[in-house]
């Protein structure tokens, strides 16, 4: 299966990728997680993301169609992969149709995440990451065993650059006016999901959704 997941900054699709991902053997490939160990490494790669990430801006349409057209090539995705963050604007979602035609796929699904804005804040100021796992925690909703601490392998937790209510601001912004579009391109494959309840509720949904 090829999936994608699309929803506004703090939806879930973080959370919930590993549950799909074990449940049906798929690839995760982030672009956010990928374009942060880039960051994180000051790759020249990185250092030309880094600005417009941290403003709440999106990177350049070449730059990730370039990250998911290698990740896509993967010996272990060749039974599919859930692609969370990726495409965010027309012109990726067209490229990468056109990338999967070329090898004879498509995309299957594409699950649409829906929350109301106004609880995206609370979600996003609360989360704290285990980068180099790419498992987030919430102090509320998912607090770790430990407080910033990993529950797997005891390293700590940090938060992100750009959680923050200023720059979430810029990326609903960006969410609104350029991946929208993207839901409509995609309209006879898209479930909405609604994704402002208990996560296991959402994983629920998110089963049924992929098994029809
Ligand atoms: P990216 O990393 O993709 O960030 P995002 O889309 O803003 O999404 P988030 O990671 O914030 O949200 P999520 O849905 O994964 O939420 P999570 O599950 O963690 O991108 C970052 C930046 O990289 C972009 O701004 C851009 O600059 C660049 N970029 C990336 N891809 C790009 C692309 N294709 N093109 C151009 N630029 C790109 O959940 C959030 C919190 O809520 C957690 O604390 C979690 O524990 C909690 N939570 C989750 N589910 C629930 C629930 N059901 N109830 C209560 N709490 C919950
Ligand atoms: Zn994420």
């Amino acid at each position: 299966k090829r999936i994608i997941l699309i929803g506004p900054p703090g939806c879930g699709k973080g959370t919930q990728s590993p549950r799909i991902k074990n449940e049906h053997c798929l690839c995760h490939l982030a672009t956010g997680d990928m374009l942060r160990a880039a960051v994180a490494a000051k790759t020249p790669l990185g250092l030309e993301a880094k600005k417009a990430m941290e403003s709440g801006a999106l990177v350049s349409d070449e730059i990730v169609i370039g990250l998911i057209e290698e990740a896509t090539q993967q010996a272990e995705c060749a039974k599919g992969f859930i692609l969370d963050g990726f495409p965010r604007t027309v012109v990726q979602a067209k490229k990468l149709d056109e990338m999967l035609a070329k090898r004879g796929q498509a995309i299957d699904r594409v699950l649409n995440f829906v929350v109301p804005d106004s609880l995206l804040v609370e979600r996003v100021v609360g989360r704290w990451v285990h980068p180099s796992s790419g498992r987030s925690y919430h102090v509320k909703f998912a607090p770790p065993k430990v407080a910033g601490v990993d529950d797997v392998t005891g390293e700590p937790l940090m938060q992100r650059k750009d959680d923050n209510a200023e720059t979430l601001k810029a990326r609903l912004g960006a969410f609104h006016d350029q991946t929208t579009p993207v839901i409509q391109h995609y309209a006879a494959k898209v479930v909405a999901l609604k994704a402002d309840r208990p996560q296991d509720e959402v994983a629920q949904a998110i089963a049924s959704a992929l098994n029809k």
